[in-house]
């Protein structure tokens, strides 16, 4: 069982989020860093679509990607009801492709922890690349990379959220495991309890993702021979650099297609 089986339920416990700073962010290293004029996203690893719909909205030609059928299906139904037209499709950000360019490209809320192997990041650095203008941009969302060291998660792991009739409470990290030594990988079991009216059940989750170092990161970057970093950031305001302090809790990096 998964969350990402049940989009409205994780649009409700994701939804803690500020969107519009999120999409200010990325409209504003596009405006600073981007040497591509295609006004153009691809949401890769989308969910259920949010920030492309937003971006939509801001007049960006959108599409988006992601593993789960579910997502997907959820996504076109908000997109169609937000009036916005996007092109979404079912794919794995190891082996994606599709037949254009884009401007822009993001994979927020640390998908791209997903990859866990030397050879997807590899991979799927590669066919970014492809999809991108020249002087395009990849917004990327990670873990902080202090959870390597401390084996804690670096922001509030347990949460819960009501819309409506609904509450969702989240338990993330439970039975959260040391980052291994040698792949770089952790596991939880994260538990979601949904009460919905008079319906009430969990999702019981498995989650395996990799914690990757920064300098982990250029190094990728630079084998890539495709992306020069120009940013970093430790949240979505303009202000936080990636650092150690407590206000630094992601690492949100800005690459641009060579
Ligand atoms: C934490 S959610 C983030 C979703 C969205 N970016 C957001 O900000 O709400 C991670 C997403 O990654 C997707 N995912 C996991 N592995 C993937 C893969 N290999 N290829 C594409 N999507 C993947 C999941 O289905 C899930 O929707």
């Amino acid at each position: 069982m998964s969350i990402y089986n049940y989009p409205e339920y994780y649009d409700i416990a994701f939804g803690y989020r500020d969107l519009d700073l999120e999409c200010d962010f990325i409209e504003k290293q596009i405006a600073v860093h981007s040497r591509s004029d295609n006004f153009s996203l691809l949401d890769i690893a989308c969910g259920t679509g949010s920030h492309l719909i937003e971006m939509g909205k801001r007049g960006f030609d959108v599409s988006g990607f992601d593993i789960s059928p579910k997502m997907i299906e959820y996504a076109k139904k908000k997109a169609e009801q937000n009036g916005i037209d996007a092109y979404l499709w079912v794919d794995n950000m190891v082996s994606f492709s599709v037949e254009r360019t884009f401007g822009c490209a993001i994979n927020l809320l640390t998908g791209f922890n997903y990859l866990l192997r030397n050879e997807d990041v590899e991979e799927h650095l590669k066919r970014v690349a492809r999809v991108l203008d020249t002087g395009g941009l990849y917004i990327i969302e990670m873990n902080h990379p202090r959870e390597f060291v401390t084996n804690e998660p670096s922001t509030t792991n347990s949460w819960v959220e009501i819309k409506g009739d609904v509450e969702v409470e989240v338990d993330w990290d439970n039975e959260r495991s040391s980052v291994d030594l040698l792949t770089h990988i952790v596991t939880t079991k994260p538990i979601v309890k949904v009460k919905d009216k008079d319906r009430e059940f969990i999702i019981n989750m498995e989650e395996k993702f990799r914690i990757y170092l920064y300098q982990e990161i250029l190094h990728y970057i630079d084998c890539s021979g495709s992306f020069e970093l120009v940013n970093s950031f430790g949240s979505f305001r303009f202000d936080k650099p990636l650092d150690n302090s407590k206000d630094s809790w992601r690492m949100i990096l800005v690459l641009r297609k060579k």
